[in-house]
């Protein structure tokens, strides 16, 4: 399972390498980190107290994973209602970041 997952992150590493344009630590620091900080981390985060905690690159990867951010953003369930919903292009941006490989 470790074993796994560091090769994955070997191979992603490589192939991001290869194709500059889906360097996805750099595109989540430069386009989504921004979207989530506005929109999300007054909830999910330490002193929002909701998890999945969204604060850093690995937090924001691992609700990806396994708690379904993707669909949770593009049926525009998060933020919930009440709160200013995300825009399509930020939609977007963080689809396409979660795609980009
Ligand atoms: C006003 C507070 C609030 C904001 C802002 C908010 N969330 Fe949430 N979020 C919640 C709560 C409460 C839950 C757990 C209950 C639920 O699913 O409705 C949750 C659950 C989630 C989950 C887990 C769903 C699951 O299947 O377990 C994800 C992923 C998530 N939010 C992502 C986001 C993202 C991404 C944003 C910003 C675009 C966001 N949230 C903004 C309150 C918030």
């Amino acid at each position: 399972m470790k074993y796994s997952l560091l090769l994955l992150l070997f191979c992603s590493c490589t192939y991001n390498e290869l194709e500059p344009d889906c360097n996805t630590e750099q595109i989540f620091t430069d386009s989504v980190s921004p979207i989530i900080e506005n929109n999300c981390t007054s909830c999910h985060s330490q002193s929002g107290g909701v998890p999945p905690m969204l604060e850093t690159y690995e937090e924001v990867v691992y609700a990806v994973d396994n708690f379904y951010l993707n669909q949770q953003v593009s049926n525009k369930l998060m933020p919930p209602v009440n709160n200013t919903p995300l825009t399509n292009s930020e939609i977007m941006i963080i689809s396409n970041w979660i795609n980009c490989e």
